[in-house]
Order: structure tokens, then C-alpha cells, then sequence
């Protein structure tokens, strides 16, 4: 097991904050199986408070929520889910969707954001003149992980929930990271959240909870939610134990992430300075940062190993080098991290 002094490898890296594990070692527990955990109960109630929604609930992770969220409109083996060709639930989920539920994706091609446009869903909404092919459900995600963590704007959000809806396709939104969406574009998670049918949130990634996601939708479809949790062997027990950091993540976390973002958009601005051409500081939007090595003719697999040796962890995702900033990384992290890059391209 590699140790690093600063791990940018992802926001779930994060350990549990004091505060977090007092309300853990006191937290009120129950079955959750039988739906008699009040910890577990008062982090669904909050969520769905937060996001507008009817109700919540609180799965052990964000492929579970996503899986669920999808399954929850699908309706039948062979049937597509709409979504960008990059999107988590399109690739890496995507052997999930497809051993659990049979679920196939129709993928559109986002720009280099991410982002696909409400004539492109249009497109792939068309009715077949066949009557074969069809469509369940539109999956978005917000903010696009793949992308380097970009915001979807609003409008993008609305205009494709509008298209979806007139041809009577739900929206699913991946909402792993809504709540870095939220505190870059300055728009509530409850209006994003209005615009679609189901999301799912994690409070294990920025928020810096250890464990959990959060499905959310009307009140009706969670009778079903809590099926599927149960049928993919999320029946876990005294599991607010867990919500109890969950509770702490979603009052503390969004507070604090816009210093993930400064951080993150620091640690840009620096590797752009080291590596001029490798990345744009301006595409820093929330917490990533994905540094192209390839493009100024650096082997990003060999830099990764590199920066490993130097103690600071990263990722290979989409062809780059991967960095992500969280609550455990302090100014001085970047600094290190920043010197580490500097070392080796030096070298
Ligand atoms: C955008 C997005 N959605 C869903 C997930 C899945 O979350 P988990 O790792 O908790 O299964 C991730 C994981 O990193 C993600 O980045």
C-alpha cells in the first residue's frame, strides 16, 4: 500500500473529523432493515429537505444510488438510458447497470465539458419509426467527474428536463458532487434538484462523510427504492452509526468546499506555471484538476508513479493526471504537491 503525504487521488480518501466521530460513538441506532434507525431516518428526512424532494434514502454508496435511481424508471430489459458518453452510470458503472438490471445506455457525446445540449437529447428521444428502440430514462450528471469536475449550468438543466418531460422520459441526476455544483454556480441544490425526477448525492465524497449516498424522489417510488437497496444487498443494519457522520457532512460540508475550489484552482495555477500547455487554470470549476502530461510530451502513468515516489497521490482518468482537492488537504499540501510537480519536471 502506497503512503502519501498528500492524497489528491479523490475526495473519498477523506477521514472521518472529530466532530464526526463523537456523533458517531453516540449516535441513536436501529434496524434500518425494518426502517427503525432514527439516525438513519433524520439524515433521509434532511436530505430530502435539502433537496427539495419528497423523500430520501440513504444507500451504503454512490453506484448503489445511481443503480437504484436508474432502475427506478426502467422498464424493461433492453430499454435505453440515455446519457454522455462519459457519465460515471455510463462508464464506470456501466457493467453494474448492465448485470443487475439489463439496462443498456444510448450515449451522446458531450464537448470537452461534458456538456450535451437539449438538441442532442431531442435527438436520441426521437421516436422509433420501428418501435424498437426505447428510451426510459435521461441521466445527467452534475458536476461531471470525467469532465473535470465542470458545473452544469441551470439552463442546461432545465432545457434538457424540458425535453425529456414533453416526451414523457424522467430525468436521473448523478449528483455524486451537487453540492460542489452548487457552491461554484451559486444556485441552490433544491432548484437543480426541481428540475429532475430522482437524484442521488453522496455525503462520502466532498462532504467528507466515510460511507453513503443519499437517493432522492417522491415519496411513491421509495417503497421500490427500498426493495432494490434491499435486493442489491444494501439491507444494512445499524447503520446510523454511519448516518450520524452523514448528518455532521451535510451541515458542516457545503460550508467549507469553496476552499477545496480555491485550493484546487492554486494547485492549477502552479502545475500551469511548472508545465505551461498542461493545463488551462480556467477549467478549474469545483475540486479537480486534471493536468494533460501527454499534451507537453510527459507520460501521465510515469508522472503519477513519480509523484507517488515523491509522496503525493493522483489518478489516471480520461488520459490525464488526476488531482483532488478535500477537506483533508491544507494550503501547505498544495505547496508540497506543488513542489513535487516542480522536482519532477525539473528532473
Ligand atoms: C460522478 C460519480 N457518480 C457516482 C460515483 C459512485 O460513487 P461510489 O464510489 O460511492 O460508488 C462516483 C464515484 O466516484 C462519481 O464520481
Amino acid at each position: 500500500m502506497a503512503s502519501y503525504r498528500v492524497d489528491l487521488r479523490s475526495d473519498t480518501v477523506t477521514k472521518p473529523s472529530e466532530a464526526m466521530r463523537r456523533a458517531m460513538a453516540s449516535a441513536e441506532v436501529g434496524d434500518d432493515w425494518f426502517g427503525d434507525d432514527p439516525t438513519v431516518n433524520r439524515l433521509q428526512e434532511r436530505a430530502a429537505e435539502i433537496t427539495g424532494k419528497e423523500a430520501a434514502l440513504y444507500v451504503p454508496t454512490g453506484t448503489m444510488a445511481n443503480q437504484i435511481g436508474l432502475r427506478l424508471h426502467f422498464r424493461g430489459t433492453g430499454h435505453l438510458v440515455v446519457a454522455e458518453a462519459t457519465a460515471h452510470v455510463a462508464t464506470t458503472e456501466v457493467m453494474s447497470s448492465a448485470a443487475l438490471a439489463g439496462m443498456a445506455f444510448k450515449t451522446i457525446r458531450g464537448d470537452r465539458r461534458g456538456r450535451i445540449t437539449a438538441e442532442q437529447v431531442t435527438a436520441s428521444l426521437a421516436p422509433d419509426p420501428e418501435d424498437v428502440e426505447v428510451v426510459d430514462v435521461v441521466a445527467l450528471e452534475n458536476t461531471h467527474g470525467h469532465a473535470g469536475g465542470r458545473v452544469m449550468a441551470l439552463e442546461d438543466l432545465r432545457a434538457i428536463a424540458k425535453v425529456a418531460h414533453d416526451h414523457g422520459v424522467p430525468v436521473h441526476l448523478d449528483g455524486a458532487r451537487i453540492f460542489n455544483a452548487s457552491v461554484a454556480s451559486g444556485v441552490p441544490v433544491d432548484e437543480m434538484a426541481a428540475e429532475v425526477d430522482t437524484l442521488m448525492f453522496c455525503v462520502s465524497k466532498g462532504l467528507g462523510a466515510p460511507v453513503g449516498s443519499l437517493v432522492c424522489g417522491p415519496g411513491e417510488l421509495m417503497g421500490e427504492a427500498r426493495r432494490l437497496k434491499i435486493l442489491y444487498g444494501g439491507g444494512w443494519r445499524q447503520a446510523g452509526i454511519l448516518a450520524a457522520a452523514g448528518l455532521v457532512a451535510l451541515e458542516q460540508g457545503p460550508k467549507r468546499l469553496h476552499e477545496d475550489h480555491e485550493r484546487a484552482r492554486r494547485l492549477a495555477e502552479g502545475v500551469a506555471e511548472i508545465l505551461p500547455g498542461s493545463v488551462d487554470p480556467a477549467d478549474v470549476e469545483t475540486n479537480m484538476v486534471f493536468v494533460d502530461t501527454a499534451a507537453v510530451g510527459r507520460d501521465p502513468l510515469e508522472t503519477i508513479g513519480r509523484l507517488r515516489d515523491a509522496g503525493v497521490g493522483a489518478t489516471f482518468v480520461a488520459g490525464k493526471v488526476r488531482m483532488v482537492t478535500h477537506v483533508d488537504v491544507s494550503d501547505e499540501d498544495v505547496g508540497f504537491a506543488l513542489a513535487a510537480w516542480r522536482e519532477i519536471v525539473a528532473r
